[in-house]
């Protein structure tokens, strides 16, 4: 079968890199902070994900340190908001590059709530909201061992905001949250099919 292979140094050869389509779905956590001195921030990071689960614990990378990081250090805490397919223009336009101190809650329209352990707040009406509190903060290393330009932010979730809206039976329940999910190039995806399977059981395969 005839395949395609490139060394990502030496270039893709396609008319566009193809990296972020080949990991896809992504989850896009929706980052809100606040800086020592109380400017507030709100930014999608779709190199999101869950990393742990006892604790609970969640990461996002910058390319470049941008105000998320800068805002997560100085005061050791960010917010992970949910991005419904409610929320997805507002979450598009908060990713503009405002200059600090412009609050991308305004300009996008969205209303602020308070969060319970955290100061920065979370964005109001958001199927979830995941307060963190900073755990490590690192660059992302090349297979050389030099540091890069890319930030880690790791955070123990320390509260957990459910919207009511989209629950079902104590479930959370994707029909009614309708995650967004970062793709590749200028791409989303929202509305998928769930399938629930059994853990497997009985004899071990060899
Ligand atoms: C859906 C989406 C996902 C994004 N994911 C990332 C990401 O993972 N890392 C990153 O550095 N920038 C990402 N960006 C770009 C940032 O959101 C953008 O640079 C933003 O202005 C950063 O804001 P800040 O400097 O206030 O933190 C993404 C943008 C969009 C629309």
């Amino acid at each position: 079968m005839s395949e395609r292979f490139y060394e990502p140094a030496k270039g893709h050869g396609l008319p566009h890199n193809p990296f972020k389509a080949i990991v896809a779905p992504r989850p896009i956590g929706w980052i809100s902070t606040r800086s020592a001195s109380g400017a507030i921030n709100l930014a999608p990071y779709s190199f999101f994900n869950a990393v742990a689960d006892n604790p609970p614990v969640v990461m996002f990378s910058s390319t470049g340190r941008k105000d998320s990081v800068t805002f997560a250090e100085e005061t050791g805490e960010f917010v992970c908001n949910y991005v419904g397919e409610a929320q997805r223009d507002a979450m598009h336009q908060s990713s503009f590059a405002y200059p600090r101190g412009v609050s991308e809650f305004s300009d996008a329209g969205l209303e602020e709530a308070q969060c319970r352990i955290v100061k920065p707040p979370r964005v109001a009406g958001a199927p979830a909201a995941l307060e963190c509190a900073v755990t490590v903060i690192m660059p992302v290393k090349d297979r050389g061992g030099a540091d890069t330009d890319n930030w880690l932010v790791f955070g123990e979730v320390v509260g957990v905001h459910l919207s009511e809206a989209a629950l079902t039976d104590g479930y959370f329940d994707l029909a009614k949250a309708k995650p967004v999910a970062r793709l590749g190039y200028l791409d989303y995806g929202s509305g998928f099919t769930i399938t629930a399977i059994a853990r497997p059981n009985g004899p071990r395969k060899a």
